[in-house]
């Protein structure tokens, strides 16, 4: 059978699928959306990011198109069609279809989009080596709390990157402060072996990585601190490492082309890895 994606009701070869094009989300931006990352055949966090989706829709004033648990029904449906084990699985609502006029629509209903994605566990190389990143300048609005579809400084940020040979961009604000990647949230582990990582507020995605990470390293007896850090002083760090629901916990190993620490992985890097891998795989994550 070939893959299968669910649209506002139906589930259609995922070549097939398709939304009309006055679609808000294809006109508008005006929609948000979900990653959820699928481990041993089970959602991870599946709760806090619907948790995530349902306060991303609120900002906007977007209803949510079904209830929680037809939500949960629809993806397991399409895990079970495409037979999922590992990779994730894509949310996308907008707030539906309607002639095209920047005001809300009276009658338009959200629309619900979902696909599934199988890949590969991270490259041993990968994890061994740790990536690359380069530094920006944030130019994007002022709620980059709420998962919008709006993602073309973040598209380019990211092309820039890779035109640098990098893997991710982290994004500077005015203070010179990293704010977070272009679809991941960064931290350090400072010389006195802090764990630091931006606060949560209008300036970052909450990521779902995050938040388990953070609750996963309390449990683990290791310090953090909630707060904005300077490239400089990511410069000077020991540690340094990505997280999202892609990616885990990646290590970085070079910034704007200087190495991070020693130049390789950190060993709180690894071992944070390790505990969230072990949380996602486990039952606790897929509870
Ligand atoms: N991105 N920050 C931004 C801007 C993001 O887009 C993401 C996720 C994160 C990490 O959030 P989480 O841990 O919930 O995945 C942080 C997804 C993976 C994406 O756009 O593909």
């Amino acid at each position: 059978m070939p893959k299968q994606a669910y649209v506002n009701g139906r589930y259609l070869p995922h070549g097939e699928a398709a939304v009309h094009i006055e679609d808000r989300g294809y006109q508008f931006a005006d929609g948000v959306y979900e990653v959820v990352p699928v481990a041993s055949g089970a959602l991870v966090d599946e709760d806090l990011h619907l948790d995530r989706l349902e306060r991303s829709l609120g900002e906007l004033h977007i209803d949510m198109p079904m209830s929680r648990t037809a939500l949960k029904l629809v993806s397991d449906e399409l895990m079970r069609r495409n037979r999922l084990s590992n990779g994730f699985l894509y949310m996308q609502v907008t707030r539906g279809v309607a002639p095209r006029d920047h005001k809300f629509p009276k009658a338009a209903k959200p629309a619900l989009v979902m696909t599934t994605r199988q890949t590969k566990p991270h490259s041993p190389q990968m994890l061994a080596e740790g990536v690359t990143v380069i530094t920006l300048p944030d130019i994007r609005w002022k709620r980059c709390d709420i998962k919008s579809v709006s993602l073309l400084p973040n598209v380019l940020a990211k092309q820039q990157a890779v035109d640098a040979g990098a893997y991710e961009a982290w994004m500077v604000d005015e203070e010179g402060k990293v704010t977070e990647g272009t679809s991941t949230n960064a931290w350090i582990v400072t010389k006195d072996d802090k764990l630091v990582t931006r606060h949560a507020n209008n300036a970052i995605l909450n990521g779902i990585t995050r938040i388990s990470l953070l609750r996963l390293a309390a449990e683990e007896g290791v310090e953090f601190q909630e707060r904005p850090f300077s490239v400089e002083e990511a410069l000077e760090a020991r540690e340094a490492f990505i997280t999202s629901s892609t990616n885990f916990v990646m290590p970085v190993t070079q910034i704007d082309g200087k190495p991070v620490g020693n130049g390789h992985p950190g060993l709180l890097t690894a071992r944070l890895r390790a505990v969230y891998e072990g949380y996602a795989t486990g039952p606790e994550g897929n509870a």
